[in-house]
């Protein structure tokens, strides 16, 4: 029970909540994290806006992506772009994952650095810093690949194997309907393949394409026809490689969207990797059997926020804002009716018609619209069983660059 003495002495140490008799200082629930002591933290304790894991339902979309894999016949390498987690990395590799893809230089430094083998670079080193890194990697894992959509690339990676004395393995990036990457397909992407294999110092390791378009077009049907037009042209190609001796044994490409459609036009390997959490976006396409909801991956991925001020009627401001990416098509869980406002840096705005009232201190959980910009605002994901704290897991530091 709260008595006033106990309510002042907590008070003094800056944690009185009205009718709260547990007293966490959070430097304590810091000290605790860091033993790796979770017991009796709840999300209550948490600051905010912070990042939750459900664990439940990471592990069901990770073993639903295994398991498809698994019965399908095709390989998955997972993109880590999307989480920055080694945790979550390893716990892909456990479930069958042939390595792990990632988008830039400083998360192949991570994965490779944490013994992650196969790790492939899905775009291109440009420039020294990135070029020298890429070798560097190479050098401390001869089954790190990248990919390259130039030959200048072809070229400069070749010089700085030669000067390291390795050999690399490079998969030519072939155009999949995306304009920001990709060389030709047809002659000029088996030229390019045919530029890697006769480099002394780099070897062909397969090719990709990458159809973020086809990934989130709306409707399953028609996202098929659309990763079949992206795709196909590189499988041509690949047949092309084939005919003409050139190792074509990944063909990788594909997404969390197209995950169920790849493998029939010809892909052997997934770079899926928004599965593992979900965002509104990704819910909002349509399934196989499902048009209005993609609901073969669930949402297992939310910010935490707090009301923080109640003034006004059917409107709360919560303190998740700019900063946290808070994002008018973010969702507010099991409150489908709120409307979700930006008002500010750190400040977001819900608003309702009807139905429960928000009170000042309550917790609320948001669905991100955008995986990889939320998780990148963040240093930790706090892993969940219900109200439970169990686990946390790093983020990828960022050290100095918006993004690494
Ligand atoms: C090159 C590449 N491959 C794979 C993916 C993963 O796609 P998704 O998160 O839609 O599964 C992305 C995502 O942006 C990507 O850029």
């Amino acid at each position: 029970m709260t008595t006033r003495r106990t309510f002042l002495a907590a008070a003094a140490a800056g944690t009185a909540f009205a009718g709260t008799t547990r007293t966490f200082r959070y430097s304590e629930i810091e000290t605790r994290i860091a033993r790796r002591d979770f017991r009796g933290i709840t999300k209550e304790d948490l600051g905010t806006p912070a990042l939750m894991v459900d664990r439940a339902l990471l592990e069901r979309n990770l073993s639903h992506m295994s398991g498809h894999c698994r019965d399908t016949g095709i390989s998955l390498r997972a993109h880590c772009k999307i989480h920055k987690s080694v945790d979550i990395a390893q716990r892909q590799v456990a479930l069958g994952s042939l390595g792990i893809c990632c988008a830039t230089i400083a998360e192949c430094e991570l994965m490779v650095g944490a013994g992650i083998r196969n790790v492939l670079h899905t775009c291109q080193p440009a420039g020294k810093n990135k070029i020298w890194r890429a070798v560097e990697l190479a050098a401390q894992d001869p089954t790190f690949m990248v990919v390259a959509d130039d030959p200048l690339t072809v070229d400069l990676l070749d010089q700085a194997a030669a000067a390291r004395r390795i050999k690399m393995t490079l998969l030519p990036d072939i155009y999949a309907g995306l304009t920001r990457h990709g060389m030709a397909p047809g002659d000029p992407g088996v030229a390019l393949a045919k530029r890697i294999d006769s480099s002394k110092n780099l070897r062909l390791g397969g090719l990709m394409a990458y159809s973020g378009v086809a990934s989130h077009t709306h409707g399953w049907e028609t996202r098929r026809e659309q990763s079949r037009k992206d795709v196909t042209p590189m499988i041509e190609t690949a047949a092309a490689c084939r005919k003409a001796g050139l190792n074509t044994a990944i063909l990788t490409g594909g997404s969390t969207g197209t995950y169920n459609i790849d493998g029939e036009i010809g892909l052997t390997e997934l770079q899926a990797g928004s599965f593992v959490f979900m965002d509104t976006a990704y819910m909002k396409i349509g399934g196989k059997s499902d048009a209005t909801r993609y609901g073969d991956f669930q949402p297992s991925l939310t910010v935490l926020t707090t009301v923080i001020s109640r003034n006004h009627p059917n409107q709360a401001t919560i303190d998740a804002g700019n900063k946290a990416m808070l994002r008018p098509t973010d969702q507010v869980k099991d409150r489908p009716d709120m409307v979700i406002e930006n008002q500010g840096a750190e400040y977001g705005i819900l608003r309702w018609k009807d139905g429960d009232e928000l009170k000042l201190g309550q917790r609320l959980e948001l669905y991100t619209s955008n995986l990889d910009m939320t998780t990148n605002c963040y240093d930790r994901y706090y892993v969940c069983d219900g109200e439970n704290v169990v686990d946390v897991w790093p983020i990828m530091g960022r050290s100095g660059a918006v993004q690494r």
